[in-house]
Parts: C-alpha cells; sequence; structure tokens
C-alpha cells in the first residue's frame, strides 16, 4: 500500500479477501463497514468448509474418535483466541454467540449474584448498547444506581471526576474503543483506578481486539468481551475471558446440557469454566473459523495492522478536511495515536441515511445511523451520522473513492 513502511505486503492482504474481487454494476466494492462487521479471508472460509466436509463431530459427548478430533479441533480455537488476547489460561475463555452476550453474561452472572440495591456501576458516555442495556436492565430488576464518566470536547473520556465516580462503585464497565468516535482508552490506567477503589472491571473489547495488540495481563482488568465477525471470523461466536477466580465462583448464566457435572432428581452440580457458561450444543464450525482468523491475523501481526490503520487514518482524516474544509466534520480525537480507524462524520449538512445511499451508488459501503450508542448520539446533539470504518484489507485507494464518492452526494444534493 502507498504509504506503508512495514514489511507487511498489504496489496496480498487484500487479495486473501475474496468478496472484495467481486464487483456490483461492474465497479468493485469499496467495504468501509468493518466497525459494523468484517470481511472473511479465504483462509476462514476454507478452514470452515474443510472442518465440515472431514472432521465435523459433536464435541465434548462422544467417545469416537471423530467427536474427539472434533473436541481438539473446538479446544485448539479456545487455545488460539486465549494466545491472541495474552491470557494465562485457555479455560478462562468463553465461548459465547457475540460480545452482547458476554457483557450480558457478565451483569447477570456476576452481577446478579453479588450487587445490591443502591450499588454503583460506573459506565461511560461512550458506550455502545452492548455495555448499557444489561446494566439498566440490573437497575430495573435490583436496583442498582449507573454513574458515567463524561467526554471531553474533543471525543475522549473526561476523567477529572474519576476518583469521585468511582467512590464507592462496585464495577466499572467501559469501552477500550469507541465504534462511533474511534477513541482508544487508556486501558490499564482506568483497571487501575477502578481497583484502587475496590470496583471490578469489564473491557468491551470489541473494536479493539481485531484491531490492536491485546494483552488481558498487561491490562489487568477482571473481564473482557469481544466478537468474532468483526475479526476476520464468522458470526455466531464471541468470546469472554475473565480471571479464573471469578468465573470459578459465579453461578451459571443458562442451564442445559454440557454445562453441568451432575443432574439429579433433586438438584444439578456444575461442570468446571468454561464448560459452565456453554450450556447446549456449540456454535462448533464458527469455533474453528474464529481460531482460524485468529492464526490469520497472527501471520500478519497485531502490531502491523495497527500501524496500517494508524497510517491509513491519518490519510483519510488529513485528505477529507483538506478536500472539504469546514464542510465535513470528524467527530473524535485528532490525534491517531488515541484513536482507531473509526471515521464517524457529518457532510454538508446531508443526512447521513441519504448520504449512505448516494455513496452506495458509487458501491462505497458506510453505516450509517446511531451505531447502538444512542446516548452518546444526543451528547454528540445529533440523531446519527455516517460512519466510514477501516481495516487492514483497506488501503487509500478506498479513503479516494470514499472522497470523490462524497463529491458524487455533493452533485445530487445541489452544492
Ligand atoms: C463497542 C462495541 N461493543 C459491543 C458491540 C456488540 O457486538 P456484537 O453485536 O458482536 O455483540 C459492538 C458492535 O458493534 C461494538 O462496536
Amino acid at each position: 500500500m502507498t504509504g506503508t513502511t512495514t514489511s507487511v505486503d498489504w496489496k496480498r492482504v487484500r487479495d486473501d479477501f475474496p468478496i472484495l474481487r467481486r464487483e456490483i454494476d461492474g465497479a468493485p466494492i469499496v467495504y468501509l463497514d468493518s466497525g459494523n462487521t468484517s470481511q472473511k479471508p479465504s483462509a476462514v472460509i476454507e478452514a470452515m468448509d474443510a472442518f465440515q466436509r472431514t472432521s465435523y463431530a459433536p464435541i465434548n459427548r462422544s467417545a469416537y474418535r471423530l467427536a474427539a478430533e472434533a473436541t481438539d479441533h473446538y479446544e485448539q480455537a479456545r487455545a488460539a483466541v486465549a494466545r491472541l488476547i495474552n491470557a494465562p489460561r485457555a479455560d478462562d475463555v468463553v465461548f459465547t454467540k457475540n460480545a452482547t452476550e458476554a457483557i450480558n453474561l457478565v451483569a447477570s452472572s456476576w452481577g446478579g449474584a453479588n450487587l445490591r440495591a443502591g450499588d454503583v456501576v460506573l459506565l461511560t458516555h461512550m458506550e455502545h448498547h452492548a455495555n448499557i442495556v444489561p446494566w439498566h436492565m440490573l437497575a430495573q430488576t435490583k436496583g442498582i444506581e449507573l454513574r458515567w464518566v463524561p467526554l471531553t470536547p474533543d471525543g475522549q473520556l473526561d476523567l477529572s471526576d474519576l476518583d469521585q465516580l468511582l467512590d464507592g462503585a462496585s464495577v466499572f464497565a467501559f469501552t477500550a474503543m469507541s465504534n462511533v468516535l474511534g477513541t482508544l482508552n487508556p486501558v490499564a490506567k482506568l483497571v487501575t483506578a477502578a481497583r484502587d477503589a475496590g470496583a471490578m472491571t469489564i473491557v468491551d473489547a470489541c473494536q479493539y481486539v481485531p484491531h490492536n495488540v491485546t494483552d488481558v495481563q498487561a491490562w489487568d482488568a477482571d473481564f473482557i468481551a469481544f466478537s468474532s465477525h468483526k475479526m476476520c471470523g464468522p458470526s455466531g461466536i464471541g468470546a469472554l475471558w475473565g480471571r479464573t477466580e471469578l468465573l470459578d465462583a459465579m453461578p451459571p448464566y443458562i442451564g442445559g446440557g454440557n454445562m453441568i457435572a451432575d443432574v439429579r432428581l433433586d438438584g444439578f452440580t456444575c461442570a468446571p469454566v468454561p464448560a459452565k457458561f456453554e450450556a447446549g450444543t456449540p456454535p462448533i464450525t464458527e469455533a474453528i473459523g474464529f481460531g482460524a482468523a485468529v492464526e490469520y491475523l497472527e501471520s500478519i501481526g497485531m502490531a502491523e495492522v495497527r500501524r496500517h490503520e494508524m497510517e491509513l487514518t491519518r490519510y483519510a482524516i488529513d485528505s477529507l478536511n483538506e478536500r472539504y474544509g469546514d464542510d465535513i466534520s470528524i467527530h473524535g480525537p485528532d490525534n491517531v495515536e488515541v484513536r482507531g480507524g473509526v471515521l464517524s462524520f457529518a457532510f454538508r449538512g446531508i443526512h447521513p441515511h441519504d448520504l449512505s445511499q448516494v455513496l452506495d451508488q458509487r458501491n462505497v459501503c458506510v453505516r450509517a445511523g446511531h451505531h447502538c450508542a444512542k446516548p452518546l448520539m444526543r451528547i454528540l446533539g445529533v440523531n446519527a451520522t455516517a460512519r466510514a470504518s477501516l481495516y487492514l484489507y483497506n488501503d487509500r485507494s478506498d479513503v479516494d473513492a470514499l472522497a470523490d464518492a462524497l463529491d458524487g452526494a455533493t452533485d445530487i444534493f445541489g452544492f
């Protein structure tokens, strides 16, 4: 890619994604919606296909060799996910449906067991609904209190009153990276502040893990949640990582097969973690795809992915601002050291939905809407934004295509 100084051949990376060779109306797709969900490389598609063709069988249940082999593949995927986030133990990675379910699991199981009326959960103004609604639900059922960390004008967390906000809090649940502003939060610092105040931490790492080196031991958080589909893997599977002692002590989330040690007429006992939290037949093939996605990202290197995206984000902010000046307003910090490749913007007063439809005429795929962050939209004073989000397969030509397509929108809406 032009402008990138690393050893990775980014053109080859792009070629790894078959859908990017597809054309609509004779022109290629410009996919700028990876913050929503990412495209899949051949390695992931082929790993899932090969597993279904040669090794598919139930896991954890049957003594025959094919089932043992499928179980091995499933556990290897767990080990790969654990390795990617530098988890000390693979068994502390629980496969969930997605990040949303992972956060609900903690709120429901840990929160259900440990929170009482009047207990405080601290959130931030930049959370996705997945890290708001589960806590609102606990507020409704248990009477917990929610507090909020506000934002600075450039879309970073305003930490000036953090100590007061954490005073007496039981939980601090926050995102590592905003899906609207792109802001990267100082996770280790926030965890330390929470720990000093005696609060448990859960990090919504859904936008972070796909784009950065993640080290749960360096973060020292209690739980982190993320989704496979945003990191080159399939949808239908995500992960919760938690501290062994917390996961061990938590009650199960849902009950059924696979999560028990014993069931009697008068009760049941749970299987150890992670099976305790994986009731029922899990998404087996999706786990294989998740593991393959991790291996694919590892083959490139997460530090390289981050470098590539920093360079591209800088290019995008500079070229859009240069070309459109005051007519474009990009939310979030300007400094790419503290932001990822998510670019929410307002353009010449054109409604984001209209804008995205016009961009689609040029095959430019961006998301328009509230991005499941309605409290943040209200704080920004908008109903919606258009959002272009970058990933490892994007390059400067995608950013240029976006900039050109915005000109097309200008023509249609008469500027
Ligand atoms: C910051 C953040 N958290 C949580 C989620 C929820 O992810 P999922 O829908 O995969 O559960 C998203 C999805 O957009 C997100 O961006």
